[in-house]
């Protein structure tokens, strides 16, 4: 910290005298005195302390002087030092120049003179006292100001960081659901492929004892038209699985852009719920499980028909491999579909399997989660169930719980799409 400084200014060298021996005894200890016998002087000591950035805590001067008077001085140190404290000391009673020290400067007290010395102490002690006060309030200020200023700063930052970060969520959260599509459309296609090569082969089993019974010349009549009935089977599952695979990655590009991969039509719920199911067969034959379906045979949906085929292909999927042991247990899946007065329709989908946990229900439509990864699942089915019924299809899907009775869900979406 700088000095601080009390200066006293008086043309008679007597009461400058009186005044050092009286500051001297009482103030400086914290203040460094200066003295000056004239107006001009005293300037001249004011400059030096500005020079030296010192503090002017107090000046106490006479008021009649040859050259500059008190009130004038005071009024120059006033511009200068807003915040020094001023003390004038005076013979002559001069109402003028009182006045003006008040008006044109910032007065702490008139003492006149000769003074009591108690009272000249108590007058300067208050006055520095007052001085020291405003200083420290001055100080508190700029330190709060600084501090307002820095979290002004601070939150300015903050809010910026958030801006980004938010922004970096935002373009994550797009990948996320750019990395599941692609992911998903894989998974989708890895079922009618698997469907179709199944079939496949299975028709060339067929096939080649067909043709080694023909050579053998051990062929039958009922043998042969079997195997055209099983071939005739065989190749349309073979093509609907490839057409639903074309499908998808056809749509793909539709689907990544704005999610619409198949034109909307009317169709036969009924009809077109089978055309699943046997699109189904390959994987169902290979398990014990008997799936029954309640449909009206005329109801018509306008909706997409290929939504209802991903749906129906995960949660059989999900039946047999979960519910039923990867299709080694035996068991019931019924579908119930009923059309309701509000324009949708509810579907019902119960399988009589293992069921699923009441405390991993809430999880089950998340992206990624399994119970299976080591099985190689990726969790990626009801997540794909569950965006195609509430955004695609409008709808809602619900997970019921109902242990230890096996896996129940809830869709309901309206029944014409466009209404
Ligand atoms: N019918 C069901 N019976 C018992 N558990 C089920 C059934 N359906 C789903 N689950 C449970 O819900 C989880 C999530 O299913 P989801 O279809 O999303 O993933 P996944 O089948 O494990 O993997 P992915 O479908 O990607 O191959 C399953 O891991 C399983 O624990
Ligand atoms: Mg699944």
């Amino acid at each position: 910290m700088n000095r601080k400084v009390i200066l006293c200014v008086d043309d008679e060298k007597i009461v400058l005298e009186s005044l050092r021996s009286e500051l001297e005894e009482h103030f400086s200890d914290d203040y460094d005195l200066e003295f000056a016998e004239s107006g001009g002087e005293a300037l001249e000591v004011i400059a030096d302390l500005v020079a030296t950035q010192d503090q002017l805590a107090l000046i106490i001067t006479d008021y009649l002087m040859p050259g500059l008077k008190g009130d004038e001085i005071l009024a120059t140190i006033f511009q200068q030092h807003p915040e020094s404290k001023q003390i004038m000391l005076t013979g002559q009673a001069n109402l003028e120049g009182i006045t003006n020290a008040i008006n044109n400067a910032k007065l702490y007290r008139y003492i006149s003179k000769p003074w009591e010395k108690s009272d000249l102490l108590l007058t300067i002690t208050e006055a520095v006292k007052s001085y020291e006060q405003e200083m420290q309030i001055k100080e508190h200020h700029v330190v709060l100001e600084e501090t307002v200023r820095r979290r002004t700063r601070e939150l300015e930052q903050t809010l910026m960081d958030l801006k980004s970060s938010q922004e970096q969520l935002v373009a994550a959260e797009k990948m996320a659901v750019l990395g599941g599509l692609v992911a998903g459309i894989a998974h989708e296609i890895n079922t009618p492929v698997g469907v179709g090569v199944t079939a496949a082969s299975h028709l060339e089993n067929q096939l080649q004892d067909i043709v080694r019974q023909y050579r053998n010349a051990q062929l039958s009549r009922e043998e042969y038209e079997q195997f055209l009935d099983n071939a005739v089977e065989g190749i349309q599952i073979i093509l609907r699985n490839l057409e639903a695979a074309a499908n998808l990655v056809s749509s793909f590009k539709l689907v990544a852009v704005d999610q619409s991969s198949e034109a909307l039509r009317e169709f036969k719920f009924n009809e077109y719920l089978k055309a699943i199911l046997l699109s189904l067969q390959p994987e169902i034959k290979q398990t014990r499980i008997k799936i029954t379906v309640d449909c009206p045979e005329s109801l018509m949906i306008n909706s997409y028909p290929g939504d209802f085929s991903q749906i129906f292909t995960n949660l059989i999927m999900n039946s047999i491999l979960h519910g039923f042991n990867n299709g080694r247990d035996p068991g019931t899946i019924t579908i119930s579909v009923m059309p309701q007065d509000n324009g949708t329709i509810t579907i019902d989908y119960a399988d009589t399997g293992k069921g699923i946990p009441p405390d991993i229900i809430p999880q089950i439509f998340d992206p990624f989660f399994t119970t299976n990864r080591q099985s190689g699942r990726s969790g990626l089915g009801m997540h794909i169930v569950y965006n195609i019924v509430t955004h695609r299809l409008k709808g809602s899907v619900v997970c019921k719980d109902r242990p230890p009775q096996g896996a129940h869900f809830l869709i309901t979406v309206p029944s014409n799409i466009q209404m």
